[in-house]
């Protein structure tokens, strides 16, 4: 690759970020469960690289009231606040983690790096060719394989030999996903059929259990790898797939019965995939994130969790049965935002605010939502 005047700063700047870790390293206190985290991924784990890349395919997140609740200001998070990966690097002591896009203006790698992209599929756009999904709906093009190679890239500056790297590796956590999701929300929304979905998910699952291994070669030892949301219970989902049909829903929660079986079905396959990673790498902790039945919990018993004001409309939004318009969704015109986000378990029809997401991250580190079980956090 020819050195532009900005490849050749990213590359002066991730010099200098390597300086400064170096240093770190050699002075810094190294008590904290985990060194760094990196993360892969869609929306659910972005922190600002959609933002950063233009958010072209949806310049809203770059608007209040995204951000409302915490940051104060749009980061490029789909949400009101914080995100599960927010809450988990706060529980392990870790400094906020920065966008890989972010490297460039400025913003100091210290103790991970964040490469997941909101919108980003775990497929390759090429996929989709050829399988009536229409690569104008797709958010961007830094598909979970895009993302392993911006990786590769940090890397390949980051730490000098294969052993550095290895050894600075094993003491980092590694977030893969969720991802997967989008390839599938793609499918749906352009009319594909349950059938037709279905047909993905050995592919989809193989994907994000080869950018695991992949990893793990590369020296990961600890991985936490999520599946997908129980997305009948989401309000574009709900929206979308509306039908006069009472027995669709699930009288418990009125969640649309079907997609629900979808996810679980990715996730049985998922956990599947998983457990022949774990033969295959005894040395790696591979663990599964049950963010189905993390998020399930609001579904079933929304008061306990705060969630007054009901957990299927969206806080954020333009009317409709579940406050979910897809002509003025959350943070475009004719869209307003709920005055109190935690009452709410959806945020913009598609994403879950900051208090459903702290209650995910909490079920993953204080059990029982990971399996094997996450590391103790760190005790104040
Ligand atoms: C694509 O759409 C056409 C027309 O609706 C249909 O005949 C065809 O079976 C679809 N192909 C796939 C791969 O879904
Ligand atoms: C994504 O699309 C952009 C713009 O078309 C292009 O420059 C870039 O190389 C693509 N990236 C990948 C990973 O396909
Ligand atoms: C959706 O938004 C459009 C544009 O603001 C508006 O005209 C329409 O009435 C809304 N639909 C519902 C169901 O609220």
């Amino acid at each position: 690759m020819a050195s532009s005047p900005s490849t050749l700063f990213v590359r002066l700047h991730l010099l200098i970020l390597l300086l400064c870790n170096l240093y770190f390293l050699e002075t810094g206190s190294t008590s904290l469960p985990y060194e760094s985290i990196f993360s892969f991924g869609d929306s659910l784990a972005d922190t600002g690289n959609f933002l950063l890349s233009g958010a072209l395919a949806f310049p809203a997140i770059g608007r209040f009231p995204y951000g409302e609740t915490y940051f104060h200001h749009p980061t490029g998070r789909c949400s009101n606040g914080r995100l599960i990966i927010d809450f988990i690097v706060e529980a392990y002591g870790l400094p906020e983690v920065q966008p890989y896009l972010a490297l460039s203006r400025g913003k100091v790698f210290q103790r991970g790096v964040n490469f997941a992209v909101a919108g980003a599929t775990a497929l390759d756009p090429a996929f989709f060719q050829g399988r009536n999904i229409s690569r104008a709906i797709m958010w961007t093009n830094i598909s979970l394989s895009a993302q392993l190679d911006w990786f590769k890239e940090f890397k390949s500056t980051f730490c000098n030999s294969q052993k550095d790297c290895a050894t600075y590796f094993s003491k980092s956590l590694f977030l893969v996903g969720e991802i997967g999701g989008n390839d599938y929300n793609y499918a749906f929304f352009q009319g594909a059929t349950m059938e037709q979905v279905r047909a993905f998910v050995p592919i989809v699952v193989q994907a994000i259990t080869t950018a695991a291994t992949t990893l793990i070669e590369e020296g990961a030892v600890e991985l936490v790898v999520p599946g997908n949301l129980p997305i009948g219970c989401s309000a574009i989902y709900l929206t979308f797939f509306y039908s006069p049909n009472k027995g669709n829903y699930d009288p418990e929660n009125g969640c649309l019965k079907a997609l629900n079986r979808f996810s679980k079905y990715h996730n049985s396959q998922l956990q599947r995939a998983l457990e022949s990673l774990r033969q295959k790498y005894p040395q790696a902790k591979i663990m599964y994130a049950d963010y189905y039945s993390a998020a399930m919990r609001f579904f079933h018993s929304p008061k306990h969790f705060g969630f007054s004001s009901g957990t299927l409309s969206a806080c954020c939004g333009g009317g409709g049965p579940y406050n979910f318009n897809i002509t003025a969704r959350c943070g475009h015109h004719g869209s307003r935002a709920c005055t109190i986000p935690s009452t709410y378990t959806n945020w913009d029809g598609i994403h879950l605010t900051e208090a459903a997401y702290r209650y995910i991250a909490s079920g993953l580190i204080e059990g029982p939502y990971s399996m094997p079980p996450m590391r103790s956090p760190l005790k104040n």
